[in-house]
């Protein structure tokens, strides 16, 4: 198991996330993500959205407002029972704030779920879109808590982000549904580079449920500070289709064309903290190994994940015609990858140690033999191999195994 304190100091040393309102002395339960963390959170956004949303004929994205009607949270119950199941007080989580001129100001929420923006739009889904059930509805986005005692770096925050779908079926078809959308997340933390031997399924008891689940499975992670909530998938009825048409009017049932049959669809919720993601990932990568008889730290992470997919270096600095090519070669990368980084500073095996660190998959040096025969050294974070490529393959090499 990783020491906990060398993540999170490797985080703020490489640039992946920092306390948030550092130099004014933190302001509590808040982060910023630096130039790695923000490229790691990104690509972790897009695996999901590119999962879920594009490669999927049944799915519909949404990005809503974080300020809403503060009447969608006394529909949801939000106003009247969010507090923290299992807190000694009945506190509410959701931060307040005013909207308006002072003197007739409104008080309104910050949003704790991406949910709520759904749920309100799933009329204007079905008028714009006419989705054929089952289908579902796409979200991400920031969410607000105010955690009593936010705490673990990222793990309890009072701001986060969530990738959030509402999967609207049939009721009777939801065991089904909830089925899928287990096997769905346990494919999304494959994906990711969640390690799968550190995560427990469990069973919520009924008593420590949201109020609007009837049914909640919590995928647990292995943290270095304990077992603890990574996702959740509830099964929440009809009960935020019915609460927001009894509390707004609006009709929220489905007709089905074909048979004519009108009814409100129920809902299955697969709810992925990302920055929980972000955290497992991190503890799932670290590692302290040896490589070549010398320690090192190193993010086994993901090629396709990873924040910088592939380093470029020239041998030395200061040898003009050998940095041209390096930058040549580097530029030819950036363009086709993106997620590509420039280092000519120390020597190689620090370069090497300095890319490890932060989950770099490979590392090219262009040396005196590129001069002559056009061919560079790749270098793979994993095993230390090296073997050399001919430059004009490069880019399909890497785009092969990305
Ligand atoms: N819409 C359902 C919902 O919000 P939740 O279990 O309260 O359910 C879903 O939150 C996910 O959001 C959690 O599994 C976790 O990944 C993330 N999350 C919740 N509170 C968080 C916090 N304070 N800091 C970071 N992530 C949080």
């Amino acid at each position: 198991m990783p020491d906990f304190e060398s993540i999170v100091s490797l985080a703020k040393r490489r640039g992946f996330i920092f306390p948030g309102s550092e130099i004014y002395g933190g302001l509590a339960g808040t982060w910023d993500y630096g130039p790695l963390g923000v490229a790691l959170k990104n690509n972790l956004k897009n695996l999901w959205w590119r999962m879920f949303v594009e490669n999927r004929e049944d799915m519909f994205g949404v990005d809503a407002a974080i300020l809403m009607n503060p009447k969608v949270w006394e529909a949801s119950g939000h106003v009247s029972g969010f507090s923290d199941p299992l807190g000694e007080t009945r506190f509410n989580l959701m931060f307040e704030t005013k909207i308006g001129a002072a003197e007739n100001a409104q008080k309104i929420y910050l949003r704790p779920e991406t949910a709520g923006g759904i749920f309100v739009n799933f009329k204007n889904i079905i008028d714009s879109m006419h989705p054929k059930i089952p289908f579902g509805i796409a979200q991400i986005g920031k969410a607000f808590r105010n955690e009593i005692a936010p705490r673990d770096f990222i793990f309890r925050a009072r701001e986060f982000e969530q990738m959030e779908i509402e999967y609207f079926v049939r009721p009777d078809d939801w065991e089904k549904s909830f089925e899928e959308w287990r096997e769905n997340m346990l494919r999304y933390i494959e994906a990711a580079g969640i390690d799968p031997a550190k995560v427990n399924e469990l069973e919520v008891p009924e008593e420590e449920r949201a109020h609007y689940s009837k049914r909640t499975i919590d995928f647990e992670f292995d943290f270095p500070f304990g077992r603890k909530e990574l996702y959740g998938l509830a099964y929440r009825t009809d009960f935020d289709l019915s609460a927001h048409s009894e509390s707004s009017g609006a009709d929220p049932s489905y007709l089905d064309e074909e048979t004519k049959e009108k009814f409100i669809p129920h809902v299955i919720e697969p709810s992925l903290g990302v920055d929980r993601t972000v955290l497992a990932i991190l503890c799932s990568a670290y590692m302290e190994d040896e490589l070549g008889g010398e320690k090192r730290i190193v993010l086994k992470l993901k090629p396709s994940i990873a924040p910088v997919k592939i380093a470029v270096f020239p041998l030395v600095r200061n040898k003009p015609e050998l940095v041209s090519r390096a930058r040549e070669i580097y530029a030819g990368l950036k363009k086709n990858i993106g997620q590509v980084f420039w280092d000519d500073n120390g020597n190689i095996g620090k370069r090497y140690r300095r890319q490890d660190e932060i989950g770099t998959p490979w590392c090219v040096t262009v040396d005196y033999q590129t001069l002559e025969d056009g061919t560079v050294t790749v270098r793979d974070r994993d095993t230390g191999e090296q073997k050399r490529i001919e430059e004009s393959k490069l880019k399909q090499y890497f785009i092969e195994k990305l």
